[in-house]
């Protein structure tokens, strides 16, 4: 009985990034019919669900992040009948499905930030923001002196002379949660997707929402765009957020008790310790939190042991489970990442990457991986200045080149751009141009090859929904050489990952259930991973 109510707990949830995934249309933006197609390629691939990056009408200064309407779907990925439909194909797939919120901030352009600019300094329609006045002569300094996590201030003045506050860009201005309708509005929008069958939500910047009530000046201004992570502690991670949690996950127990279907809520947590978050994940707030420092982490067996003892210890220890991820729409692809050339696809890099999947999946509970992780795509690392798209580069002077490596879209088929990504029309071009070796990683070629990225991917999520040991079984560490980590899962699994580059000594003597590259009895070669069952 209970089982049913907790599929979430070791899920592996693919992240569709919708407009690099499909395009149904030929315009060269990936959509929702688009993920519908691709449905049974990842019920293939063996994933439990899907999370959708947001879909919904934006003017997309930040790719969607700039939410306009949050109920609506924006006519580049399709419309509310599309959404529709894709529900209904992953329902009869059994494939999840998770929809993208972002209640930290919305779009200039949504109704209610339009409403605010029209009113006057000190109604109810300024008070859904953080206005206020500036400081100096004429109010002509910002209310404080904080910066916005992509650069420049985070303070921008309007017409008639007082400030909104933006912890992203200028188009992105955060929503003032002290104002009760904010989260009336909030609670509206999540049931109106809830009605709409989707079982759950991953929560975009889900330990901001909050601001220290005063907006002090902080002593370290810059440390968000520095450290391009939420750090400011005025700014974020407020004790106030955990009540909205709570708030959330009883309207989600609320529809699981009519259903008996569990909704899930995993969150963008980004805070200093792996015990501070552990507070998002306590039994009555979020179900999970995604644990970036395994992401953070360099390829060093000692500083991988650490961060995921760590979450062992203080995540687990809440009655969750891990929410361990590698690669997402924001992040330097593994196989760079790992320190291999861009346009290489057979080097270290893909070898440390094809380790740390085997890893990841071994580990207990839940994994999310990002659309093209499963072919092994590196990171586009030479595209032009003018198709850079991310706002982070603009903010940052033309500078920091981070996020559109690894959102270039999927590379499907064939042997040119656009690589069956977008159908139907002639020299239609993908939104972000696909370098000429995307096509050794395309879907129909990773397919058809056994040593591909895919087929470890396949058959790592394969064995581990067949091993009942690597759901909810105990991770024990075993010793082992050094630069190697190895443990156990429940009774008779054996993971371990050789971070070196020399062969080592295997924990177990037989022949592996699967590795992440050629691995004879006895040996665990350099860079790679593998699992056994049996007795050590
Ligand atoms: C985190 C998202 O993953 C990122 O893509 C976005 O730019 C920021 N939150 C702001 O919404």
């Amino acid at each position: 009985m209970l089982s049913k109510y907790r599929w979430w707990r070791d899920a592996v949830i693919y992240q569709v990034y919708v407009r690099s995934f499909l395009d149904s249309t030929g315009d060269g933006v990936g959509d929702l019919a688009g993920v519908r197609a691709g449905l049974p390629y990842l019920k293939k691939l063996g994933v439990d669900g899907i999370w959708l990056s947001p879909f919904y009408p934006s003017p997309q200064h930040d790719h969607g992040y700039d939410v306009a309407d949050y109920r609506d779907v924006d006519p580049l990925f399709g419309d509310l009948a599309e959404f529709d439909l894709l529900m209904a194909a992953a329902r009869r797939l059994g494939v999840k499905v998770l929809l993208d919120i972002v209640p930290n901030h919305c779009s200039s352009e949504h109704p209610a930030f339009r409403a605010a600019l029209d009113a006057a300094p000190g109604s109810a329609a300024r008070a859904r923001f953080h206005f206020a006045d500036g400081r100096g002569p004429e109010g002509a300094e910002p209310p404080n002196n904080w910066h916005a996590m992509f650069g420049g201030p985070a303070w921008t003045r309007v017409d008639d002379g007082q400030w909104y506050l933006h912890m992203f860009t200028p188009e992105q201005p955060d929503w003032n949660w002290r104002d009760p309708e904010v989260a009336a509005d909030f609670e509206s929008t999540l049931r109106f997707w809830l009605d709409r069958g989707v079982d759950g939500f991953r929560i975009d910047v889900a330990a901001g929402l909050f601001k220290h009530p005063d907006l002090p000046d902080s002593d370290d201004p810059e440390a968000d765009a520095r450290t391009r992570d939420s750090v400011n502690p005025l700014a974020w991670n407020q004790p106030e957020v955990h009540d909205v949690w709570r708030r959330w996950r009883a309207v989600c127990e609320e529809y699981t008790a009519r259903d008996g279907r569990e909704r899930l809520l995993v969150g963008e947590v980004s805070v200093p310790t792996a015990r501070e978050h552990a507070l998002y994940v306590r039994p009555d707030e979020l179900h999970q939190a995604f644990f970036f420092d395994l992401l953070g982490a360099p390829w060093d067996a000692d500083a991988f042991r650490k961060v995921i003892s760590e979450a062992m210890q203080d995540i687990a220890g809440t009655g969750s489970t891990v929410t361990w991820v590698l690669n997402n729409h924001d992040q330097v692809r593994t196989v760079t990442r790992y320190g291999e050339p861009a346009t290489e696809g057979s080097g270290l890099g893909a070898a440390r990457a094809r380790a740390a999947a085997l890893l990841m999946l071994a580990l207990p509970g839940a994994a999310y991986i990002y659309q093209g992780e499963e072919l092994g795509l590196p990171e586009v690392v030479d595209l032009p200045d003018d198709v850079l798209t991310d706002p982070i580069f603009r903010r940052t002077g033309n500078r920091a080149r981070i996020r559109d490596g690894c959102r270039v879209p999927l590379p499907w088929s064939g042997q040119a751009s656009p690589f069956g990504f977008t159908s139907g029309v002639e020299g239609a071009k993908p939104w972000l141009p696909q370098p000429s070796y995307f096509a050794e990683y395309a879907t129909d070629r990773a397919l058809a090859d056994t040593r591909s990225f895919w087929h470890l991917y396949r058959d790592g999520l394969q064995l581990r929904a067949s091993l009942p040991q690597l759901g909810e079984g105990e991770l024990r560490w075993l010793d082992s050489a050094p630069g190697v980590l190895a443990f156990t899962r429940g009774d008779g699994v054996v993971c371990a990952v050789n971070f070196g580059t020399a062969p080592a000594p295997a924990p177990v003597s037989g022949s592996p259930l699967l590795s992440s590259g050629p691995c004879p009895a006895g040996v665990l070669p350099g860079s790679t991973a593998a699992w056994w069952i049996g007795d050590l």
